[in-house]
């Protein structure tokens, strides 16, 4: 389908995966995946923001990544660094929301300042919301909403009969990025792990079978061709 015609699903959540394998059957370090996965980062990036759309959404580290060995962690941990360092300048002047989504808890400090730095420089920007899911578990965004829901109420701020969908929406950690449209998973695995558990209840899934490392826009297009042929129903006929 040519490109103008295709309908760009304004909301996309990317599961990065693949950069060890990348690495591994090259007879590289894991590391050095995770390093080539920069470019593919930088390319999908841009690509959003060129295709106009209202949220992107990039696992980074999840809630599980820290029972890898610690030489990974902390290299990954170093490496988001190094590429907020690389890259906030220019998506910030391209008008990006940068956030982060996920928890603080266990992060180093340097790595957690350039995180606040980085939200605080962008968080007025009104164009693409690129929201980093770093030491993420959906689970985990669930627990979190539901004892700030349970603050509320036991504050008196909150009657528990009037919870419903929309409170706990409204409790996520990006409450003003409803549901998204396409999830798109790279590598050949075909699981959530732990990605965005209420967010994608009604998500189209594109399962991509490249190696993070190799992604490039000409695959992010190939994901919203295959968006463009589903039927969305969210339960209803059509
Ligand atoms: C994704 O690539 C990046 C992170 C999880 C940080 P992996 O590191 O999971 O690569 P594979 O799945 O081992 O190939
Ligand atoms: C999901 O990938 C997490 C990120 C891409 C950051 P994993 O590689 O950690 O997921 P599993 O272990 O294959 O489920
Ligand atoms: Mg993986």
């Amino acid at each position: 389908m040519p490109e103008q015609e295709l309908e760009i699903p304004g909301r996309i959540a990317i599961i990065m995966d693949g950069n060890g394998r990348w690495a591994t059957t090259r007879g590289m370090n894991r590391i050095d995946g995770h390093r080539e996965g920069e470019k593919a980062i930088t390319d999908t990036v841009r690509a959003g923001i060129d295709l106009g759309l209202e949220a992107l959404a990039l696992y980074a580290f999840s809630t599980e990544n820290w029972k890898r060995p610690k030489e990974e962690v902390d290299f990954l941990m170093r490496f988001n660094k190094e590429l907020l360092d690389l890259r906030v300048d220019e998506f910030h002047e391209r008008n990006v929301m940068i956030r982060f989504i996920g928890r603080s808890e266990g992060l180093p400090a340097f790595l957690w300042d350039k995180m606040v730095e980085t939200m605080e420089l962008t968080g007025g920007n009104t164009g693409m919301k690129l929201n980093v899911a770093y030491n993420y578990g959906g689970r985990a965004e669930l627990v979190d909403a539901a004892k700030r829901i349970a603050a509320e109420v036991a504050a008196g701020e909150l009657d528990p009969a009037d919870i419903d969908e929309d409170t706990v929406a409204a409790h996520l950690y990006a409450p003003d990025v409803p549901d998204y449209d396409l999830f798109i998973r790279t590598a050949g695995d075909v699981r959530v792990s732990n990605y965005l558990l209420w967010e994608l209840a009604y998500t189209e899934l594109v399962f991509i079978p490249i190696l993070w490392p190799e992604f490039r826009r000409e695959h992010l297009m190939q994901a919203i061709e295959e968006y463009n042929r589903r039927t969305r129903k969210f339960g209803a006929l059509i």
